[in-house]
């Protein structure tokens, strides 16, 4: 074929490629090892048409570099166009999800607590009779000894119905001093309603040591209600009964919603119970083989669902088992 006219057909098929796979084709066909052109090249004999051949070859060949930036820009226009993220928008969150409360209260009380320099120790679920009635100085028929009481998993074990339990096991453990608080579940066969639910929570707190007061038990519980409650909330200790303290104190802060003035939710009292507390009772410690004229304490036991309530106002300890999201992600 004659050069000039090769050299045409190949700018124009050059010029009318579409895309680089269809350039690339056209660049196979007119300067591939088998194209017309290469193989006119290889059995060239005169220089005229050596010239002519390879001006062709040039002219194809840059025609075949110019198109294909043209292409590549196209290609890149379009997907800057198409392909477009915008890395500003917002992105999808994912929903996280939170400690329950009454795990927050736990964590809050165990924090308050090793900042006093308390240990956290572990207690046990499952007890028997000797932990949670014996070495707590209960009377042989004492109520809580109940099958209607206490749930019963044995002849003699019990799923614990307080944390109380913990402390025997923590000074059996060691010679005083001893500072302990002990979190976790308690059972008792309560019927469920505003108030009660069969399952809860105590954090339990023991200090033995030379010379603890009452002043210590005091001190201590308003250091603990006042990071827990705020500074505005007063207690009141009233003496009570516990078989495993004397004297027994039970706590009371002012009423959360009329601060004392009286209200439905202090039944008119204008105080609110929060739980037990005393001085450990010589036979428990006598129990344990502690001398009770070497050394003396306190203990106190709360529950933690009822600190959680009365934080938040809540009105019925049902809804902290209920396992329903919208009430949960509240808090
Ligand atoms: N164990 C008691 C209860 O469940 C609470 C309690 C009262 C614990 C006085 C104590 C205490 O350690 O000293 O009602």
């Amino acid at each position: 074929m004659d050069p000039h006219a090769l050299r045409q057909q190949a700018l124009g098929a050059i010029a009318s490629a579409a895309t680089l796979p269809e350039l690339d084709d056209a660049r196979v066909r007119y300067l591939g090892r088998k194209s017309e052109l290469k193989l006119a090249l290889r059995e060239v004999r005169d220089r005229e048409t050596g010239m002519a051949l390879n001006a062709a070859r040039e002219a194809i060949e840059s025609a075949v570099d110019a198109r294909e930036k043209q292409l590549a820009r196209a290609e890149l226009d379009r997907s800057i166009a198409e392909d477009r993220v915008d890395v500003t928008l917002p992105g999808t969150a994912h929903p996280r999800g939170h400690l329950h409360l009454v795990t927050q209260v736990r964590r809050e009380v165990e924090d308050i607590f090793l900042g006093m320099g308390y240990a956290i120790v572990d207690g046990r679920e499952v007890e028997t009779t000797h932990y949670l009635f014996d070495a707590l100085n209960m009377a042989p028929n004492h109520v809580t000894r109940s099958p209607l009481h206490t749930f019963y998993v044995g002849e003699d074990a019990v799923l614990r119905s307080e944390t109380s339990p913990s402390q025997i096991h923590t000074m059996e453990s060691k010679p005083p001093p001893v500072y302990m608080v002990s979190l976790g579940r308690c059972y008792r066969r309560d019927t469920p309603d505003t108030t009660h639910y069969p399952i809860f929570h105590q954090v339990e707190g023991l200090a033995v040591d030379r010379g603890i007061t009452l002043a210590d038990l005091k001190g201590t519980l308003r250091t603990l209600l006042r990071q827990l409650f705020g500074a505005e909330r007063e207690a009141k200790f009233i003496t009570h009964f516990f078989p495993f303290t004397e004297p027994s104190l039970e706590v009371l802060v002012s009423c959360f919603q009329c601060d004392g003035d009286g209200c439905a939710m202090c039944r008119h009292s204008g105080w609110i119970e929060i739980g037990g507390s005393g001085m450990v009772d010589p036979n428990v410690l006598r129990f344990v083989g502690y001398d009770p004229e070497e050394v003396s304490g306190f203990a106190f036991g709360w529950g933690l669902e009822r600190m959680a309530i009365l934080r938040h106002g809540l009105p019925d300890i049902r809804d902290l088992w209920a396992d329903d999201l919208r009430f949960l992600r509240q808090f």
